[in-house]
């Protein structure tokens, strides 16, 4: 498919939203189904909207063959204007109109993955966003809603399974070895919620009868070959639907569920209503080829895409400025599930570490680079591009904020009046900001709305700032808070956020101190909640018998960077031995090691050693405490890594920041020596696999133990722990165990690396997902010799290796472009070369998947020499194609501005 070159596509601004001219009330579809030529008639009732001045009707498409359209069953006049279909003539006040549009498409060139594809032998949609219009000419907007019937024709032996949206109404057999099927979908919906399925496909079914006594069919289909790896996913579905009406009340609303899995998917999967397609990678499992991380992510993302059944279909967005208002929600939502089910206060911080972790990795990192934008973005050339962590990640720390506001029974008193005013209608992150305020009259968010919502609004961010004082005359502490949020593109400067802080005190002895602000007369509390709503603000406490070490935002309650001014070491350690906040000692574990390996990256001569004493003292510590599970302290010393490091810095160096990353890992491999062997002996054996998360703890914490073995073997030349990881990678009886062993291998530089890998694709040369993690490993391992990238560009060749797969793609090359940031940054600029290759090849491919491989460069102005010009001249080369997609020219126009 080729698009022209033209003049860059115009930006869509926020503010122009104009209420469509026609509402659409009914859609009747019929497909008949074939690779090349897929016909497609479309029967629409149509309304003009009285509250929009009359025009003529302007209908989306793309790729699309037009072959009749009538009006009122009568032929009409019409015009093609770009990629629009455009009817002048309709006739006057004659609602409701009857239009029929009749088109062709081949589902089998589209290698974007929007609108109608096929995959495997099967035929699949994707229509969010915009992809409808790439299977029949539509008002492709979410404020349009309709209700949809859908009959479905292909031949029976191919594509034995067909399904779309809704209730079966009807199937049978056609004559020609066809079949069809009807399907209708109750619930009025926007276009962007259509699928189909048609494929060789079975399911793995279960019956549900739910609390109100109605019954409900769930069914997850996938290759015949793959029913052994789903139990899991359904698992996953029963717990969400219970997980809902127990803590929001919110029940299935359908007679049947249905989860498709396909391997080409661009992301992770998608909410159709009824009709949920995923990427298999968040379906498949089974212990032999899914890891722990695996296990958890299925269930998080079946969780993420039932919840939006409510959060995002049964309310939907007005217009694709509000995605936050449906995937913030949504993954806020699918946190606190996964949450619930951990269970124990110690498995939900673990949880909470693992979402902190990634939302500071890719979305403050997103926020400081050339995309950043707000979680209500302003303006945008390709709304794709716009499925960001600040959207997701982002938005659901800003829902997270309300709950912390208002607490947990005030955000359901807020969900429920959302649903009570807004159910069945498209709407705005206003509205919803309007009703927790609304349901909570007497919170400080309904005192402080206008400034709460500045988060939908202002991207980057803030950097809260606090410095404590002591007056031991008076037996006060007062803690200043101040905030400050560094420029973003269009937004020179801010307006202070609300910003709730939850915090404690800790005393010398360790243990909390009581919480009296000064003038305050309620029982102290041992945490509370402060509200920093202007640019700065002072809090006294008072009857403080000591110099406390103050505890500050806990469970990370905004999501701003913390500076502690004046705060030594000690403070620090003080809180990594007591703070009653899990992920405050985590937190300060984190912060005394980013110190050291930043101070290391920026002294004039690398030091000898990265870490002080009193640091290792302490991880020591916490590895040796026995009231601390096994997850808690795998994470613990899960050490800053590069892309983290380089956050911190304001001239990025990538091969010394390469260095000293090495340099630490070494280090505390080697000072903990004996931890390491004491830690793997006792957790090395974890019996039958269960996924769940204290075995699993155990299982990160024998691998992380094995791993650091092996990096001391890599310095004493000893070969015996090497040979017990080869030994553990054979005789694994799980993914977790086996990639645990592989890697220690492969981050010991061991022999036995090569020969592992080699097996490993023996074992696994026809599960795809395994694969993909093959590939990946290959991609992000540590480059000590320079060899990576050409070892990734001899993967190109492999014969499982295809650049029409995504989730292949993403494994190897886009893994090796975002995720091994040594072994990309290459004095020689080869790796710059590479990507900018790899770009414009996928861009003829699907400029989806190129525009995300294009952002490895976000941060290139932030590089120092010779890396940032090598860098920007690989940029203009890939900006200098003519026919670049909208979506690839827009992340390189705003790298290079
Ligand atoms: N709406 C999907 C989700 O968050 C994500 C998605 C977006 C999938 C665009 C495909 C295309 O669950
Ligand atoms: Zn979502």
């Amino acid at each position: 498919m080729f698009r022209e070159a033209t003049t860059p596509s115009p930006t869509i601004y926020r503010h122009d939203y104009q209420a469509p001219a026609f509402w659409i009330d009914t859609v009747d579809l019929t497909f008949d189904l074939d690779p090349a030529k897929t016909r497609v008639l479309n029967k629409m009732t149509l309304r003009r909207n009285p509250d929009v001045p009359a025009q003529p009707l302007r209908l989306d498409g793309e790729e699309l063959n037009l072959a009749r359209v009538l009006v009122n069953g009568q032929g009409t006049s019409f015009k093609l204007e770009g990629d629009q279909l455009v009817l002048e003539n309709l006739p006057e006040g004659a609602d409701p109109i009857a239009l029929e549009i009749f088109t062709t498409c081949n589902p089998s060139k589209n290698t974007e993955l929007m609108g109608l594809y096929t995959s495997e032998g099967g035929f699949f949609t994707q229509c969010e966003a915009q992809g409808f219009r790439r299977i029949t000419y539509f008002l492709d907007r979410p404020d349009v809603m309709a209700t949809y019937k859908v009959t479905l024709r292909a031949e029976k032996k191919a594509y034995p399974v067909l399904l779309s949206n809704g209730n079966l109404l009807e199937q049978g057999d056609l004559e020609d070895g066809r079949h069809f099927a009807v399907w209708h979908d109750p619930f009025r919906k926007p276009s962007y919620l259509f699928a189909l399925v048609a494929a060789p496909l079975v399911a793995r079914e279960q019956r549900i009868v739910s609390r109100g006594g109605k019954e409900h069919l769930l069914q997850v289909f996938v290759r015949p070959g793959d029913l052994d790896k789903t139990e899991h996913a359904m698992q996953a579905l029963l717990q969400s639907i219970a997980w809902d009406e127990a803590r929001f009340g919110l029940a299935l609303d359908l007679e049947r569920f249905m989860i498709v899995a396909t391997s080409d998917f661009n992301a992770g999967a998608m909410e159709n209503k009824g009709l949920n397609i995923f990427n298999t990678k968040y379906v498949l499992a089974k212990p032999s080829t899914a890891t722990d991380d695996d296990y958890d992510g299925i269930t998080s993302v079946i969780g993420h895409e039932y919840f939006h059944n409510w959060t995002g279909n049964r309310i939907t967005c007005r217009d694709w400025f509000q995605l936050s208002l449906k995937e913030g929600l949504t993954v806020f939502r699918d946190q606190e599930f996964s949450e619930d089910l951990a269970g124990s206060p110690s498995a939900r911080a673990v949880c909470r570490i693992g979402n902190v972790r990634g939302l500071r990795a890719v979305q403050f990192s997103e926020d400081s680079g050339p995309m950043a934008h707000p979680v209500r973005p302003d303006q945008y050339q390709e709304i794709a591009n716009f499925y960001t962590a600040t959207v997701y990640e982002k938005g659901a720390e800003v829902v997270r904020m309300y709950q912390t506001l208002v607490g947990r029974d005030g955000f359901r008193k807020g969900m429920d009046l959302y649903f009570q005013r807004h159910d069945g209608q498209a709407v705005t992150c206003d509205d919803f900001a309007q009703a927790m305020a609304d349901a909570n009259p007497d919170s400080a968010l309904a005192a402080q709305l206008e400034v709460f919502k500045r988060w939908y609004s202002q991207a980057g961010t803030p950097v809260l700032h606090a410095s404590g004082s002591y007056d031991a005359a008076a037996q006060t502490y007062t803690l200043t808070l101040r905030q400050s949020c560094p420029a973003t593109p269009g937004q020179p400067a801010k307006q202070p956020f609300l910003i709730p802080v939850r915090m404690g005190l800790i005393g010398r002895d360790g243990q909390a101190l009581p919480l009296q602000l000064q003038g305050d007369t309620g029982t102290p509390l041992l945490e509370r909640v402060l509200v920093l709503h202007d640019t700065e603000a002072s809090f006294t406490f008072a009857d403080i018998p000591e110099a406390p070490v103050p505890s500050l935002l806990r469970q990370f309650s905004a999501p701003v960077w913390l500076e502690l001014q004046g705060e030594d070491e000690a403070a620090q350690l003080h809180r990594l031995a007591h703070d009653s906040d899990a992920f405050n000692r985590w937190e300060a574990a984190q912060r005394l090691m980013m110190a050291q390996a930043v101070s290391a990256v920026q002294a004039s001569e690398m030091p000898a050693q990265v870490l002080n004493a009193s640091t290792l003292d302490a991880l020591r510590a916490v590895l040796r405490n026995p009231a601390l599970d096994a997850a808690f302290k795998q994470l613990v010393l899960t050490l800053p890594d590069e892309l983290e490091i380089a956050e911190e810095l304001d001239s990025v160096d990538p091969q010394r920041i390469k260095m000293v990353s090495e340099a630490l890992c070494q280090q505390v491999a080697h000072a903990l020596a004996e931890d390491w062997l004491s830690l793997y002996e006792a957790h090395e054996n974890t019996g039958a696999y269960v996924p769940e998360p204290v075995s699993a703890g155990r299982r990160a914490l024998a691998n992380l133990a094995l791993e650091n073995l092996c990096r001391i073997a890599r310095d004493s030349g000893d070969v015996v722990w090497p040979g017990k990881a080869y030994q553990r990678f054979k005789d694994a009886s799980n993914m977790t165990d086996r990639m645990g062993a592989l890697r220690a291998l492969l981050e010991g530089q061991s022999v036995l690396a090569q020969p592992a890998l080699e097996r490993f694709h023996a074992l696994f040369q026809d599960e795809a997902l395994v694969l993909d993690k093959w590939f990946r490993l290959q991609a992000t391992r540590n480059d000590l010799d320079g060899k990576v990238l050409g070892q990734v560009r001899a993967l190109l060749q492999h014969k499982d290796f295809h650049l029409s797969n995504p989730n292949r793609v993403r494994s190897l090359i886009t893994a090796f472009c975002h995720a091994n940031p040594g072994a990309f940054h290459r004095a020689d600029a080869a790796g710059y070369v590479f990507w900018a290759d790899q770009v414009l090849a996928l861009d003829g491919i699907n400029a989806q998947i190129a525009a995300r491989l294009a952002r490895a460069m976000d941060h290139w102005k932030r590089l120092a020499e010779p890396y940032r010009s090598a860098a920007g001249e690989a940029i203009r080369r890939v900006a200098a194609k003519p026919d670049l997609s909208a979506d690839v020219r827009e992340v390189v126009s705003r790298a290079l501005q």
